[in-house]
């Protein structure tokens, strides 16, 4: 009985040493809606909205918006200033009005909406830097981001341990 509770203790621990393996990189990654709670429409000034945010590789934007109307289509810097969008460099359109992109490579992005809307101001640039430093040596980013470098500093680890404990004890229970 003794042997079997270690055959058992091993996968659960392996568990959660690739659960912190994959879970890591993600926790600082941020999420950002395009244009807040007003979402990617007209009548929103989109470089308003990015002004002092600091986006960084491995973060991810969201654009919410009409599907019947809007699209979301990523342009060279010349398409973006003339709001040409008939041959885009990615079209994130998936039809839903809900469209993540992932922003995985340090360089500006640009993003229009097609259909007329880019004239409006329907557009954004989107500067990605390389990741920040460890939360140590880097200012807070945001409130909530501050909350997790915290957790992932000083909590993560304790909370790994702990978790083993309990397996520990659930498999001595068996
Ligand atoms: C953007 O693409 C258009 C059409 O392919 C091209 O004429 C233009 O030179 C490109 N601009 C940049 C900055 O790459
Ligand atoms: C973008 O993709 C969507 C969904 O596949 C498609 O309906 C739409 O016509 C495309 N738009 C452009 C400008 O390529
Ligand atoms: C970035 O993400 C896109 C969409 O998921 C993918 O097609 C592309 O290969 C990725 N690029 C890099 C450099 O990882
Ligand atoms: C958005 O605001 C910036 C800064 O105030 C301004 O320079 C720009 O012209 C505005 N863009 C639009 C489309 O109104």
């Amino acid at each position: 009985m003794q042997g079997s509770k270690w055959v058992i203790r091993l996968p659960a621990v392996a568990a959660v040493v690739v659960f912190a393996a994959v879970m890591l990189p993600e926790v600082s990654a941020v999420r950002y809606i395009v244009g807040a709670n007003m979402g990617w429409t007209s009548n929103v000034n989109y470089t308003v909205w990015a002004q002092g945010k600091h986006f960084y590789n491995g973060d991810w934007l969201f654009f919410v918006y009409d599907r019947n109307q809007m699209n979301v289509l990523e342009v060279n810097k010349t398409d973006y200033e003339t709001c040409i969008s008939d041959h885009p460099l990615h079209n994130w359109t998936t039809g839903a009005g809900r469209d993540v992109v992932p922003l995985n490579v340090t360089k500006t992005y640009y993003f229009i909406s097609g259909k007329g809307f880019c004239f409006g101001g329907m557009k954004v640039a989107i500067h990605v830097h390389n990741p920040p430093p460890p939360p140590s040596a880097s200012p807070i980013r945001s409130g909530s981001s501050g909350l997790i470098s915290t957790i992932r500093g000083q909590v993560f680890l304790p909370a790994l341990f702990a978790v083993a404990a309990v397996w520990d004890s659930i498999l001595l229970l068996l």
